[in-house]
Order: C-alpha cells, then structure tokens, then sequence
C-alpha cells in the first residue's frame, strides 16, 4: 500500500500538465509553436527539454521531410506518455504524406486536432510566405473534448513524387572545429566541419549554427524549379474530433 501512494506521487509529480512542444531546423516550426503556446498561455519546450515526460494536454509542432516526421519526433513518442494530443506538422507547401496518421497509427495517440500548416520552404531563401498561424486557432479548444479521431490519409488526392534530391552542404575554408555545428545537429551528420553525406538529411540546423557562416546551401536550379512549380498546398488543412 505504501509503495502504491509513492508510486502514485512519482507518476504525478512526472505528470506535466500542459505544454507546447516542437522540433525545428531552420525555424519555421518554432515560430508557429511560439504562437500557439501564445494563445495558450503554455510553456514552450524543445524537444530535447520534453523527452521522457509525461503530458495531459500536449501540442506537438514538428516539420515534415519527405513527407515524413522526422525520426527525433518518433523517438520523443517511443519514450514519452501523452493524455491528449494535437498535432500540427509544418510542411514547404509540396507534399506532407500521411506523416500524422502514420505517427499515430505507430503509437496509438489520442489526438484531438491535427493540422498539416503551410510555411516557408527551407529549401528556397527567397520564399518569402507568410504563414496563416490564426488559421490554426479552432484547434486548441479541442483540449479536454475527450473527442479522440483517426486522422484521415490522403486516400483520392494526388500524390506529389517523393523525389526530393538531397541538397549539399557546403563547408568553406576557415574551419576552427569549433563543434557548434555538431552540437546542432540531431542526425551525427557532421564532425569538425566535415559532412558525413550518408547520414545528413539536409535539415539545414547546422547552417545557421556556424559563428562564422561557413556552411552554405547548395541548391541546383532543377531543384528550385521543381520546388517552385510544386508548392500547391497554400491553405491549413486542419481536422478536429467530433
Ligand atoms: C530535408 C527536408 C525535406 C523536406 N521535405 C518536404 C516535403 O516533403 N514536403 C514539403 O512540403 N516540404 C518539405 N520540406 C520543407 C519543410 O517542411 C519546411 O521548410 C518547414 O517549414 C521546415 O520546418 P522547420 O523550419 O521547423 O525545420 C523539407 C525540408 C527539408 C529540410
Ligand atoms: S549536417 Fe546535415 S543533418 Fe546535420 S545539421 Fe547539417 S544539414 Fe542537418
Ligand atoms: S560551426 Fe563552423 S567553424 Fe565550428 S566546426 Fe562547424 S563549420 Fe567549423
């Protein structure tokens, strides 16, 4: 009995009730995480500050690579516990895949909203979008609805190929292995300034993370016209339970 009312002590002192977290490389997750957590009144937390705590409301930002999560976001859900869930996944405006079905299919999550939200592309400094962050306002008094839903797939729309070629990162001269880069980046894709190419994704953390700028986008022309002529999906897609 007495183990029982300690171990319940632990589990509510773990307890966070409520919190805005996300996942950002380049920003745009973070700013419309800073906005949400805005009208909420919430902390904000990085992932990294998140992992392994156990939330009652929890409003998860991440952005979509490939038309996935990327895999830091499924091993914050693999290692932490969540009551109720809305998730906002932040995507360039060319495809976002199924990525929340499929994130929640693979840990059963109880979600009461779900957007998939148009930014900025990483990919194209001269994007110069502004995202509808007030669309986004109908889902928070989803919170404490109690009214679970599967997020729908993309099932009848078209799909945009998954023929994202991966960028290069380029490193110029003047390196002082100063591992702010290294620090940054949540793939082990780059060491003393040099790019591992098997294991970087292209996140781009690493770019503005060097004091001294050393680390440029190399983005082909093919690449960008495909980009431009690609981003269709301008509007929120936003779901509610209910
Ligand atoms: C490696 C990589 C892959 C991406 N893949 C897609 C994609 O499949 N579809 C899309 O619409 N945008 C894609 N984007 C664009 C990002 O989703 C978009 O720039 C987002 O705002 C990045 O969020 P962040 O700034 O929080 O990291 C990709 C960006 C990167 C860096
Ligand atoms: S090395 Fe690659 S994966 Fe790592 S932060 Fe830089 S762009 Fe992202
Ligand atoms: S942050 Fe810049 S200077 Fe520091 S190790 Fe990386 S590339 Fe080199």
């Amino acid at each position: 009995m007495i183990l029982r009312c300690y171990l319940y002590e632990v589990e509510k002192k773990d307890l966070e009730n409520n919190a805005v977290v996300y996942f950002s490389h380049t920003g745009h997750s973070l700013e419309t995480a800073t906005y949400l957590a805005g009208r909420l009144s919430w902390p904000i937390l990085t992932l990294k500050e998140a992992v392994g705590r156990h939330f009652e409301h929890l409003l998860f930002v991440a952005p979509i690579h490939r038309g996935k999560f990327p895999s830091p976001v499924y091993s914050f859900f693999k290692r932490s516990k969540v009551e109720e869930a809305i998730i906002v996944a932040v995507h360039g405006r060319i495809h976002h895949g199924d990525a929340i079905f499929e994130l929640q299919r693979k840990f059963r999550l109880p979600i009461v909203g779900a957007a998939y939200f148009p930014t900025a592309h990483a990919y194209l400094p001269d994007d110069h979008f502004t995202p509808p962050y007030g669309k986004l306002d109908p889902l928070l008094p989803t919170f404490g609805s109690g009214r679970y839903f599967v997020v729908p797939r993309e099932e009848g729309r078209a799909k945009h190929p998954h023929c994202l070629p991966k960028v290069n990162i380029r490193l110029r001269p003047g390196c002082r292995a100063c591992h702010s880069c290294e620090a940054v980046c949540a793939y082990k894709g780059i060491r003393n300034g040099k790019i591992n190419p098997g294991r970087c994704t292209g996140c781009l953390a690493c770019l503005s993370a060097c004091p001294d700028g050393l680390l440029r986008l190399e983005v082909t022309s093919s690449l960008v016209f495909y980009l431009k002529t690609h981003q269709s999906l301008n509007e929120p897609e936003i779901y509610i339970g209910g």
